[in-house]
């Protein structure tokens, strides 16, 4: 049994404890928004932020996670409200969107340091991969989310109102996840 904290909800995983969080958090919980990219540890579509740390899903056990408090892509705002969402729907960021809750969990953990980081600091923080290119847009929207978390940007783009619809609530995604919700009855004998 390997406890921990996933988006606010204790967690007990019955599971192997070298699984990686990743196919816990996929598989067991039903949290979904992590994506796999290629279990290697080098795309980065699979990062959560873990005790305010952006960590690659893939590579940390369940085991090495024990005690641990991880944040998905589900339970980063309740409204899709972050300000690096808004700035992502506001420039237009997504191709496919495989890799971007990835990029944003690792885009909100530079942004929590430091909300107006260098070019250098953006390229540092974000080494994720993306097949379709997002690059050139990528550091403006980091950009614009520190703006927008300074109060010098209102999150609207050229594409106009970029507020997000409302997303799914973590109350709402654990409704279907067996190990964020309530035990299920045991059958009658
Ligand atoms: S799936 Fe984890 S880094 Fe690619
Ligand atoms: S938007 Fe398609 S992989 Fe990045």
């Amino acid at each position: 049994m390997t406890r921990f904290t996933v988006n606010d909800r204790p967690v007990q995983y019955r599971m192997d404890p070298d699984t990686p969080l990743l196919w816990a958090l996929r598989d067991a919980s039903n949290l979904t928004g992590t994506k796999y990219g290629c279990g290697t540890g080098d795309c980065g579509a699979c990062t959560v932020d873990i005790d305010g740390e952006a960590v690659r899903s893939c590579q940390v056990t369940i085991g090495k996670t024990e005690g641990r408090f991880v944040t998905t892509i589900e339970a980063l705002s309740p409204d899709r409200g972050h300000p690096v969402q808004q700035a992502f729907a506001a420039d237009n960021v997504s191709q496919c969107g495989y890799c971007i809750p990835g990029m944003i969990m690792a885009a909100s953990v530079l942004l929590r340091r430091t909300n107006d980081p260098s070019d250098g600091e953006i390229d540092a923080a974000i080494t994720n991969i993306c097949r379709c290119g997002i690059y050139p847009r990528l550091r403006g929207a980091i950009r614009r989310a520190g703006r927008i978390m300074r109060g010098e940007d209102t999150g609207i783009g050229e594409q106009g109102a970029a507020a997000p619809p409302p997303g799914i609530t973590p109350e709402e995604a654990a409704r279907t996840v067996p190990a964020l919700g309530r035990p299920a009855p045991q059958p009658k004998r």
